[in-house]
């Protein structure tokens, strides 16, 4: 396919493409002389070692030597060919795709998604939106979800979807062309002992797709659509070929791509909480999958940018989270960190419907430095304007450096 993009086109996109802004879509950089740095994306590092010089169009790390130009760029992190990468710099810079090349985009675009896992998650995440959006199965699913205040625009950013009561994913991919095989290792079924068939894994279940770094849907979290059952809450895929728990983050794709109208991102607990915040206006929310932060989420975050807000729940388990995160967060001293508390134990979603969008966007603006949460929690034990008690919140903070 090399032989089917002319130089003159391969040039037009060269010379009408700006590469510290296209990298900066996957990191973040500061200035230093004429280049910019910014944290390397081909490996783990402290202290940035990758630039761009803006005047020569190129990268190069420091560390590990990569270098080249905007597609040698995207080659790398996306794994594509060069054809591959000059068509998507193009599109993605709303250059105008000469027609004969088209054709060979669209199926370019199909391969590159073509690993039978993705494809199948992404085929499905398409089934359950529908379910979801314009099927009797999904309405009363649909309806739970706008009594919860949600649009329909924020239902089909999110593409959440719903999962409905009996098997239908099995069939649905077979007839896609998809290897039994390939379904079998899917994290889309559970094994039933009585017989050999596949069965869905999730039913009736609201579907919140989970994406990897660069959008594409990998895994699923289902919720219930009663508080009362007794399954749990939100039930999510396991570990697969294309999913791995630990190196993932709720909405961080599009979290990233938003930094440019906010500087911080803002770490939430739930998924709930970052949909809610970004229908508010805070549109670089981003969760872990209901447990503590992994080294390599914290990674992550770092790559995007050196500013976090924690908004966890305003309640007791949420303030724990809040300092467990602290201490992990503070551990690599890399962060601006930044904290939240929601007033009566309020869940940023709850918060959000009760005070409203601007409330919220205020207290998120307003998030107060790791010191303040810290006096304020022990403001609620001890009274700060009296000098017996400062001295001795002294005395314990002796005792905790000696313990
Ligand atoms: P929460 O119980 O706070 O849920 O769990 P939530 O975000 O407020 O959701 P709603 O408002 O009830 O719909 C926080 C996160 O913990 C994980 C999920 O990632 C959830 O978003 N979790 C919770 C699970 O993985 N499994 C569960 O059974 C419950
Ligand atoms: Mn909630």
């Amino acid at each position: 396919m090399a032989q089917l993009i002319p130089e003159t086109f391969i040039d037009e996109v060269r010379t009408n493409t700006d590469i510290l802004d296209f990298a900066s879509q996957y990191i973040q950089f500061q200035k230093k002389g004429k280049n910019y740095f910014g944290l390397c994306p081909f490996h783990e590092e402290r202290t940035p070692s990758f630039s761009i010089s803006e005047e020569k169009q190129i990268f190069h790390c420091f560390s590990c030597g990569r270098g080249g130009n905007v597609f040698k760029l995207l080659m790398d992190i996306e794994n594509i060919s060069f054809p591959e990468a000059v068509l998507k710099v193009a599109q993605d810079n709303n250059i105008p795709i000469p027609s004969d090349l088209q054709s060979s985009t669209t199926s370019k675009q199909e391969k590159l998604k073509s690993h039978p896992l993705r494809q199948a998650y992404r085929e499905v995440s398409e089934l359950y939106h529908h379910i979801l959006m314009v099927t009797d199965y999904g309405k009363e699913a649909l309806n739970y979800l706008m009594n919860r205040g949600m649009t329909e625009a924020t239902i089909k950013e999110f593409q959440l979807g719903f999962a409905p009561p009996r098997d239908i994913v099995y069939d649905f991919l077979l007839n896609k062309g998809h290897q039994p095989e390939d379904l079998a290792n899917s994290g889309l079924f559970i094994n039933s002992n009585s017989d050999e068939k596949l069965r869905d894994r999730f039913k009736n279940r609201i579907m919140y797709p989970i994406s990897d770094n660069y959008g594409n849907v990998i895994a699923f979290s289902g919720r219930t659509l009663r508080d009362d059952s007794d399954e749990p809450k939100y039930l999510n895929s396991p570990e697969t070929d294309i999913f791995n728990k630990s190196k993932t983050l709720f909405n961080y794709q599009k979290a990233k791509k938003n930094l440019r109208q906010r500087q911080s991102m803002v770490l939430f607990e739930g998924f709930m909480d970052v949909i809610s915040a970004y229908e508010a206006g805070v549109k670089t929310g981003i969760a872990s999958m209901g447990t503590s932060l992994t080294d390599q989420q914290i990674y992550l975050i770092k790559q995007a940018t050196s500013d976090l807000v924690i908004c966890y729940d305003g309640d007791n388990p949420g303030i724990k989270a809040t300092n467990r995160a602290i201490k992990l967060l503070d551990k690599k001293q890399q962060f601006n960190l930044s904290v939240v508390l929601l007033p009566d134990g309020h869940d940023p979603d709850d918060f959000i419907r009760s005070y409203g969008s601007e409330a919220f966007v205020n207290q998120v603006n307003g998030a107060m430095t790791t010191i303040d949460f810290g006096l304020q929690l022990l403001q609620r034990h001890y009274n700060l304007d009296n000098n017996r008690e400062k001295n001795r919140i002294c005395e314990l903070s002796c005792e905790l450096d000696c313990a």
